[in-house]
């Protein structure tokens, strides 16, 4: 610990707002780790949806300075006295605040050993995203064989996990996003059908595609928010499912809930970390994650 130096770079907000509020810092102290905690040195940090929700205040920060960044890879440099299953030098990826800087001090629930088959930095880049991907494929809405799976922003981080578990699964998926150029990358990943939803009316082009699948989709898994919302409710079909993962183009206003009712609609606002909130829950998805990786199943 002692040749740990005492400050550090990091990427740190003192305030909510655009992207001037992000600052560099190269004076911040290094944290030392508490008794049940590790120290990760990261090497590669994973850039997320969540980490502009922290910065502009749609999810406000406990206090400032307040470090960004929520998932990384690199390698133990410290553990406290209380850790068992990590030691010093172990490659880990993990979930947790504060990524964005050299060292991150955090409990070691949500921290992996990440399999030396995985190339450097491939952990960082997929650890959120993918167990996000594959725990609402299972759990938020169950995707099945032949369901017709409507994924926003398709091209997004996010999105191409999902579109590849979806596919895997042997969803027929309609993919949406906002150029023909992403729509190109969400085929090359697995969708079958692409809307524009910069200049197609998406609603329509869901139901054409639907027709003889019960008019609209089985499930629609959103992370656009307030543009795509009240689409959603109308693209779905008859007992279908809403997933609202996310707010990218802001957050759902309240709604009538009756509104769900005269298709019997099923609506889901998930978090990860529900999910995962047991240490048996992470590690199996982490290293379901993983094994996708290794296996190439996911790109
Ligand atoms: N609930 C959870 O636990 C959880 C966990 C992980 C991620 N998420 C959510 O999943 C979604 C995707 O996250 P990600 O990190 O993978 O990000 P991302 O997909 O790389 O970026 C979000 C995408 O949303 C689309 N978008 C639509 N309207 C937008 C707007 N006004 N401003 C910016 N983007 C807009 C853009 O795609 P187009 O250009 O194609 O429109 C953009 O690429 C986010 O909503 C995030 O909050 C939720």
């Amino acid at each position: 610990m002692s040749s740990l130096p005492k400050t550090q770079r990091s990427v740190q907000i003192n305030a909510h707002g655009g992207l001037d509020v992000i600052k560099v810092v190269t004076d911040a102290p290094v944290p030392i780790p508490e008794d049940n905690q590790v120290l990760v040195k990261n090497a590669f940090a994973g850039l997320n949806f969540i980490d502009t929700y922290a910065r502009t205040g749609l999810y406000l920060a406990p206090s400032f300075p307040f470090t960004l960044g929520r998932e990384a890879e690199g390698k133990i440099a410290a553990v406290g006295k209380s850790i068992q299953d990590f030691k010093v030098g172990d490659k880990v990826a993990y979930l947790g605040v504060g990524a964005l800087a050299e060292y991150t001090a955090l409990d070691p629930l949500h921290v992996a050993h990440v399999p030396s088959a995985i190339p450097e930095g491939v952990a960082a880049a997929g650890i959120l995203q993918g167990l996000t991907a594959l725990s609402f494929a299972r759990e938020s809405y169950e995707i099945k064989k032949g369901d017709y799976v409507l994924i926003h922003a398709a091209a997004g981080g996010f999105g191409l996990w999902l579109v590849q578990v979806a596919k895997a699964l042997g969803a027929h998926i309609i993919a949406t996003a906002s150029s023909d150029a992403k729509l190109a990358i969400a085929q090359e990943h697995g969708a079958e059908f692409l809307i524009n939803y910069s200049t197609q009316d998406w609603i329509a082009e869901v139901k054409k595609i639907t027709k003889d699948a019960g008019g609209g989709v089985a499930a629609v898994f959103d992370g656009v928010g307030k543009d795509t919302f009240d689409g959603d409710l109308e693209a779905v079909r008859r007992k279908g499912t809403v997933v609202s993962l996310g707010n990218a183009s802001g957050a759902v206003p309240p709604f009538a809930i009756s509104r769900l009712g005269s298709k019997n609609i099923k609506l889901v606002r998930p978090q990860l970390f529900g999910y995962i909130a047991e240490r048996e829950e992470f590690e199996t998805y982490a290293k379901e994650v993983f094994d996708w990786i290794i296996e190439g199943k996911v790109k």
